[in-house]
């Protein structure tokens, strides 16, 4: 099978590392070496995460961890402030109202970003517990200010709910300084770990909502029996045992790099994206002061089609990029520069993202978006 590279906003490409530590024979998952390898992921987790909470790890891939998120804080009638403005945002919506609750969404044009007196707004006429955020939109490539967001939380004691899995590992996410109560992660994004495990980081306040909580339509994915199983050092099913060797690898990779480091590599490399695409003539689809530093949405120009561009990328050149989602399919194109992605890899994609545009007639200079994107790089 001829091989793609990837350059979606997840799954991304693994380290052979992380896909070597998946070959290895099983072990018993309640045993002291498999215990050993989970006390350490929960170490790791807690270091990208930037929290002192307990991390429940979920079977299951990031939606699961939202809806444990959900599931364990909601009961049938609490009302629950949902600021959208993307894929992802509305599917946190859905989710707590799957579960019962009355949700209030703050709308946001998609591309843009939230006004912070229209969430207060809504949040002050409410009797709101519960506010969501996706911090990183990955739909339409927006970065939201989840700090902001996290003080207003506090100032109306509401539990802060945050969607944080195309930002933890890549982007900073300070969940204890932004006072995120239930912040969610998956596996296969910015941790470049294997898809299939998600992840919520808990506060105090919130596992006190969670352990008070009789109203729960939760079994599997309640988070209070995560925590039951944390205190004894396993979880509470059979874990992916070989996902958490892929998971255990990754992490110590993103230790060996740094998180410092990383983030600043994804923050060039997003940079290096944006300047390529202006230089290409393309037009950016998230506004600059909110632009994500996991993912680059860019607008396909009105004489191209979606073939265009991502169809010759992956047939001539064999690489993947994302198309738009929902009302922007066709519309858009999104660069994932995620994970373990270097410059060399975003290089690649440029320069063949170049060719595509100029053979289907789109007037750009070859050379000019990988030169720029050198320019940015190099700042
Ligand atoms: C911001 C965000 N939230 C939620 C999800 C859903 O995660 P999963 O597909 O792992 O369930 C994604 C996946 O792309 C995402 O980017």
């Amino acid at each position: 099978m001829k091989r793609t590279k990837l350059l979606i906003p997840g799954p991304v490409e693994l380290d052979s590392e992380v896909l070597l530590a998946m070959a290895r024979p099983l072990m018993g998952h309640r045993t002291p070496d498999f215990e050993e390898i989970l006390q350490d992921c929960w170490r790791l987790l807690r270091e990208v995460y930037q929290t002192r909470n307990d991390v429940a790890i979920i079977t299951g891939s990031g939606t699961s961890a939202m809806e444990a998120a959900l599931a364990s804080v909601v009961k049938e009638g609490d009302e629950v402030v949902s600021i959208t403005g993307g894929k992802f945002g509305e599917r946190l919506a859905e989710i707590a109202a799957a579960f019962g609750a009355k949700v209030k969404k703050v709308e946001v044009e998609w591309g843009g970003t939230f006004s912070l007196e229209e969430v207060e707004r809504a949040v002050a006429e409410s009797n709101a517990v519960a506010v969501t955020l996706t911090h990183n939109e990955t739909s339409t490539g927006v970065l939201h200010d989840a700090s902001a967001i996290g003080r207003l939380a506090r100032e109306y004691d509401l539990l802060f709910i945050a969607d944080c899995i195309t930002s933890v590992g890549g982007d900073e996410v300070r969940t204890d300084e932004w006072g995120i109560d239930l912040c969610i992660t998956g596996s296969q994004k910015c941790l470049a770990a294997p898809p299939g495990l998600g992840f919520v980081a808990v506060s105090e306040r919130a596992w006190e909502v969670i352990e008070n909580n009789p109203g729960k339509r939760a079994y599997y994915l309640d988070l209070s029996r995560y925590r039951k199983a944390l205190e004894k050092g396993t979880t509470p099913y059979t874990p992916s045992v070989s996902l958490i060797y892929g998971l255990h690898a990754a992490l110590r990779k993103i230790e060996e790099e740094t998180l410092e480091a990383r983030i600043r590599r994804h923050r060039r490399l997003a940079r290096a994206t944006r300047e390529a695409a202006r230089a290409m003539n393309l037009e950016l689809f998230a506004a600059e002061e909110c632009a994500s530093n996991t993912v680059t949405a860019i607008k396909i120009p009105p004489h191209l089609s979606d073939d265009d561009v991502r169809g010759a990328l992956k047939r001539e050149h064999g690489m993947l990029v994302a198309g738009g989602q929902a009302q922007l399919k066709g519309k858009i194109f999104r660069i994932g520069h995620m994970g373990n992605v270097t410059f060399a890899e975003l290089v690649q994609v440029l320069a063949a993202l170049e060719l595509v545009l100029k053979k289907a007639g789109h007037d750009l200079e070859l050379g000019a978006g990988v030169a720029a994107a050198q320019e940015a790089f190099s700042d």
